[in-house]
């Protein structure tokens, strides 16, 4: 396929406030005089925020990371996942149409595309709000035939599913991704025949399912607002020359040799920096947890104390959208949760997150101690 610049463009494109900051973030990864390393990350962002890579956006890019425009068009027309043309409004479908897929029908779904959407990929629906393409193996063959929507994968389709998807997506829903035909994830569909024990410790959701209902951003347009933008070069002071971040260099053990004198392994002084022991038990013991049945629902308060919230997303497994799931059950500081007993963090495991354990696993109690305490 001719891969060029749309006929129509718009006057110009600049970074929301934060996705600029996000953007810096990156480039300040790089080493003087290399920001070009980070076109790949920028580019990428841009299209997040417009759904596609106009000419603006191109040049605006070349500027930020001072390359020639010819060098980021050279990018941007290479790889395939950036968008040359504008996507739909609500969400650009792409569908599998490799192999596997082909065997299981995607054919069928390409045709659901060009009934409901319009008879050629890369253009848009009559409303607007959709455009489709076929791409190549996305890695999900034990779910074919599937589709990427915007960030999530909808698996296990057949034409009806996928019509009733977009006829959801078309009247505002976000339908929930994974497989679409009652499959946990990619057992076998005519159930477990080894390992069954696992069936009965089942959650609502497959982890990448879970994750991608928590954070809910698969169709939506980025602005730089939903991610956490806490990143370890964006917040160490400008000490290096041309004011760039001095990045302490990490002392390099030998291959046998733990990286400290206390006997701790790189990934375990790693994880204990992050505020998490790596082997040490959770501040609320598992079987305590365990014991707590269904728990009870912990304290809530109406409002942060003077209207100024903590930073909740500072636990590691917090992201916005659970975030704000707790500040509207009344939890807003780190004392509340670093106060939770076992019976409290037994009903936080199973009412707040979309797999089972997960409060406990990460540890949120030890956590929010050590947050409460400034560390
Ligand atoms: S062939 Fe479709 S995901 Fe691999």
């Amino acid at each position: 396929m001719l891969r060029r610049l749309h006929q129509d463009q718009p006057e110009s494109f600049a970074f929301t406030e934060a996705n600029l900051k996000w953007a810096e973030g990156q480039i300040s990864k790089y080493p003087e005089g290399r920001q070009a390393s980070a076109v790949i990350p920028l580019l990428w962002r841009a299209q997040e925020q417009e759904g596609w890579l106009s000419k603006p956006a191109i040049e605006y890019v070349a500027k930020m990371l001072d390359m020639a425009d010819i060098r980021v068009l050279e990018v941007a027309t290479f790889y395939f996942m950036f968008q040359l043309q504008p996507t739909g409004s609500v969400a650009h479908i792409q569908i599998c149409g490799t192999t596997t897929c082909m065997i299981c029908g995607s054919e069928d779904l390409i045709s659901v595309c060009k009934d409901k959407i319009n008879a050629k990929p890369h253009e848009l629906s009559a409303d607007g709000k959709f455009s489709w393409e076929e791409v190549e193996c996305l890695g999900a063959c034990a779910n074919a035939p599937m589709a990427q929507i915007g960030k999530d994968y909808y698996e296990d389709l057949t034409a009806e599913k996928l019509a009733e998807l977009l006829d959801k997506l078309a009247a505002g829903e976000v339908p929930v991704p994974g497989p679409q035909n009652g499959r946990f994830s990619s057992e076998p569909e005519a159930g477990l025949v080894a390992l069954t024990e696992w069936e009965s410790g089942r959650t609502q959701y497959n982890a990448s399912v879970a994750r991608a209902v928590e954070v809910g951003d698969g169709i939506k347009r980025i602005d730089g607002t939903e991610v956490p933008l806490l990143t370890p070069w964006r917040d160490q002071k400008p000490e290096g020359p041309a004011g760039k971040p001095k990045v302490e260099k990490e002392p390099k053990p030998a291959a046998d040799k733990p990286v400290s004198k206390a006997g701790a392994t790189k990934q375990e002084a790693n994880a204990t920096a992050k505020g998490k022991p790596a082997s040490a038990e959770p501040a609320v013991a598992a079987a305590d947890v365990e014991a707590a049945g269904e728990g009870a629902k912990p304290e809530a308060l109406d409002a942060a104390r003077d209207g100024k919230a903590d930073d909740l997303k500072k636990i590691s497994g917090v992201g916005p959208k659970l975030e704000g799931v707790l500040n509207e059950i009344g939890i807003f500081h780190f004392d509340q949760i670093a106060a939770w007993d076992a019976a409290q963090v037994a009903w936080a495991d199973q009412n707040l997150v979309g797999f089972k354990g997960r409060v406990s696993r990460d540890d949120w109690v030890g956590q929010a101690r050590k947050l409460a305490k400034g560390e």
